[in-house]
């Protein structure tokens, strides 16, 4: 569980130190945590501070009980987190990302909305696709295509932990068709920036696309060989809230998002079908799909390492 407390962002374990129940689930705001099984209750920095009845349970210590922290660090005002003990702080590996990103404000954004979908497909499919431009010919051909043309894709080497691909509008598009929501524009870009789009992986499974007005923020989370869940989140400037049509916004950004995806999960449920196919065999990639080979050979580094 994440939990703001009163000194600082804690990332915790959730299961009770008595017999393992999850001592909450969902989001919102608590002052502690009370177990519903037998109501041990902690304290927002995982002690335990009520346990009842059990002033007969011989040497039991309520201060020696505290919900064991996992490592996590806040990079761009996204909480990473991770198991290991031993991985480099992802602060130091994304630096320069977060010199990317600087332009876009990501760690003042608030939240404009959130989706989530669960999808029938593998999580790597999720990845590429979101990150190469090559299928706006085909599954986006009346959406992305009139306005960011494959043809002007062209995606960054790898750097140390991430990858960018770069979207640029259409010659002869005003500079303003980039941004037809309403949203407020983030301050200060130069013509150049405010005519492009920018597709980020942080490897392997985080995802973001920044655009002049707000930065759609994706996690992928495989759940099984054919299982994705995708939470996304809208993130948008944070005087974007005191406009007067600012649900209209995003209602409409949603209708919009929503299409886009279907377009995306219609193809990649039926690349999910052909590829356990026997006849299925690794095709020649576009210069476009640069980011699958850069992901496959992600992977294989791990599996070799
Ligand atoms: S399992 Fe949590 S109080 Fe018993
Ligand atoms: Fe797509």
């Amino acid at each position: 569980m994440v939990v703001r407390g009163r000194d600082r962002i804690r990332v915790m374990s959730r299961v009770c130190l008595h017999r393992w129940v999850p001592v909450v689930s969902g989001a919102g705001n608590a002052k502690r945590f009370s177990c519903p099984f037998h109501r041990w209750t902690y304290d927002l920095d995982g002690q335990l501070v009520a346990a009842p009845l059990m002033e007969q349970a011989e040497g039991f210590d309520i201060r020696a009980c505290k919900l064991p922290e996992i490592r996590s660090e806040i990079v761009n005002g996204t909480i990473f987190v991770t198991f290991s003990s031993t991985t480099p702080a992802i602060g130091e590996t994304l630096a320069d990302l977060v010199e990317a990103m600087a332009p876009y404000r990501p760690s003042e954004l608030i939240l404009g909305f959130s989706v989530e979908f669960e999808l029938d497909f593998n999580w790597k499919v999720v990845v590429e696709t979101f990150m190469e431009a090559y299928h706006h010919i085909g599954a986006h051909a009346k959406t992305l295509e009139p306005l960011y043309p494959a043809a002007l894709h062209w995606v960054d080497d790898t750097r140390r932990g991430w990858t960018a691909g770069h979207g640029y509008l259409k010659p002869g598009l005003p500079t303003p068709a980039g941004n037809r929501s309403g949203l407020p524009e983030f301050p200060g870009l130069t013509e150049d920036q405010r005519r492009r789009s920018l597709c980020l992986l942080v490897y392997p499974t985080n995802t973001m696309f920044i655009s002049v007005d707000k930065i759609t923020w994706t996690s992928v989370i495989p759940v099984a060989p054919d299982k994705t869940k995708w939470i996304r989140h809208i993130l948008v400037l944070p005087e974007a809230r005191d406009l007067p049509n600012f649900d209209k916004i995003v209602a409409d950004l949603r209708i919009l998002g929503l299409k886009v995806n279907q377009e995306d999960i219609a193809v990649n449920r039926l690349q999910q079908l052909g590829a356990a196919s026997s006849f299925a065999r690794a095709g020649r990639l576009s210069h476009l799909e640069k980011p699958v080979w850069q992901l496959a050979d992600f992977i294989r580094d791990r599996i070799r390492a």
